[in-house]
């Protein structure tokens, strides 16, 4: 068995990578997270494993000799990230290069995976893999930090920038579900555009480019865009509810929130050109993907 070690594999990406390859014959996952907590998926064990500390890293990837690292270790929480900025470089751009350095060392392929929050949203047509990054946000900016270590130190790998994931976690599309339990009407912003993306969509893109040398930067996103609030009134209405969704703008959103709010790109919608150009590989309609969720979580 081919072994694949797994990082923050207890994240939304690391629960549906692991469901994927459970039954696999060839591959088996090596999983990890920062604190060793026995996974809540039954039987699954985890290693602690803090991809910030090289040491550890080297040594981990040493004593497994893994066919391949996938990376679903980030630091998420993009408001967060604005005030704990070094902690975020730290998870999102030295954990990434940590793992380059390690899979280099080892000869083990580097899944990476990183965000459509590296482009600052400004383009009115879907970003490719040949268009500039310019992030607005921190989180956006240790992302991109990360994808270039990647390019730097990793010889074999592979970075897929996603948007809008939501899996087994804390997620929006829970949020909003659980807002619907006390609310009969909820306020989303309605300008900003984006592919909501299942992780199961993007745990299937990972498990098909893994074993090929088509190395590189890939988008990876659900096909098709919407804005939050449309996004919310498809929940609901895949779930019955019958809660009101109110349209507003950022700028009014902003204006209204306590603490920090990290900048948000208005319009980043990816198009999976490398997917496209050099696979067969294609992702589900946002729609699908949401509809096969709310099926498996209702
Ligand atoms: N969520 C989105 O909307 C979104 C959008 C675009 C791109 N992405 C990217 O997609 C990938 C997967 O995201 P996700 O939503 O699955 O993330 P997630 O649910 O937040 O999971 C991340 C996992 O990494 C763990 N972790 C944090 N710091 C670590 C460290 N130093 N060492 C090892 N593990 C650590 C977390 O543990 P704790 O929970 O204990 O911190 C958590 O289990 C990330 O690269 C993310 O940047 C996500």
């Amino acid at each position: 068995m081919k072994k694949i070690i797994v990082t923050g594999c207890n994240g939304q990406l690391g629960r549906a990578i692991r469901k994927l390859y459970d039954d696999s014959r060839e591959y088996t996952c090596v999983n990890t997270d920062i604190s060793a907590d026995v996974s809540a998926d039954a039987g699954a064990s985890v290693s602690a494993l803090d991809i910030t500390d090289i040491d550890a890293v080297n040594a981990f990837v040493g004593e497994v000799k893994p066919y391949a690292i996938i990376n679903c270790a980030a630091h998420t929480n993009v408001n967060g990230c604005e005030t704990d900025v070094d902690n975020a470089y730290r998870i999102n751009a030295i954990g990434p290069r940590n793992l380059s350095i390690a899979a280099t060392r080892h000869q083990a392929k580097l899944m990476h995976v990183s965000t459509d929050y590296v482009f600052d949203g400004s383009s009115v047509t879907p970003y490719t893999e040949f268009d500039t990054p310019a992030p607005n946000s921190v989180y956006g900016r240790t992302k991109l930090a990360g994808e270039r270590f990647v390019k730097e130190f990793a010889r074999e790998y592979f970075i897929i920038r996603t948007a809008w994931l939501y899996g087994d976690g804390k997620n929006f599309v829970r949020t909003m579900l659980g807002l619907s339990e006390t609310h009969d009407k909820v306020t989303v912003v309605g300008d900003q555009y984006g592919s909501p993306t299942s992780a199961e969509e993007l745990a299937k893109a990972i498990v098909h480019l893994l074993p090929t040398d088509n190395f590189g930067l890939f988008h990876g996103t659900c096909e098709g865009a919407t804005n939050w609030a449309d996004f919310t009134r498809e929940i609901y209405r895949l779930a019955g509810k019958s809660t009101t969704v109110e349209t507003v703008s950022t700028e009014e959103y902003t204006k209204n929130q306590t603490g920090v709010v990290a900048p948000r790109p208005m319009h980043s919608v990816l198009e999976n050109y490398m997917l496209k150009l050099t696979t067969s590989h294609m992702f589900a309609d946002w729609e699908a993907a949401i509809a096969a969720y709310m099926k498996d979580y209702r």
